[in-house]
């Protein structure tokens, strides 16, 4: 059975470093924020990508993201503006970690498993 927790450690690998704990319920945007961490962002809705991190250990829920494929996701990648932490967890944030974020789509296109799901498979098929 999973551990339930109000609150989470989370490590931040890069940056200068530090350890936060934070709300669970809270996306880590906010939370990190009001620990001071200085992170970009955007829309704060999880559809610009703006505030990727990488996430090298643990688990999020980030069920409400609209801006990841599925390429960025397995390589790691969370938006911290809607992303919950389920776990404790490491992250590199800001653009020192966006260097497996973006791909040249003409020299590297996403394969059909890449996709989104929501696009991946034609309606009327599953
Ligand atoms: S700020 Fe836009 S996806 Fe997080």
């Amino acid at each position: 059975m999973a551990q339930l927790s109000d609150t989470w450690t989370i490590t931040i690998a890069n940056q200068g470093s530090g350890r936060f704990s934070v709300d669970a319920q809270r996306p880590l945007l906010d939370t990190l924020e009001e620990h001071g961490v200085d992170l970009p962002y955007g829309c704060r809705y999880g559809g610009c990508i703006t505030c990727a991190a990488k996430l090298t250990a643990g688990a999020v829920d980030q069920a409400e993201q609209v801006a990841l494929n599925n390429r960025q996701i397995a390589n790691g990648y969370v938006v911290l503006c809607v992303a919950r932490p389920t776990s404790d967890c490491t992250l590199e944030v800001g653009v020192d970690s966006h260097d497996k974020l973006y791909r040249n789509p003409f020299l590297d296109p996403l394969e059909p498993h890449e996709l989104k799901p929501d696009i991946a498979t034609p309606i009327g098929e599953s």
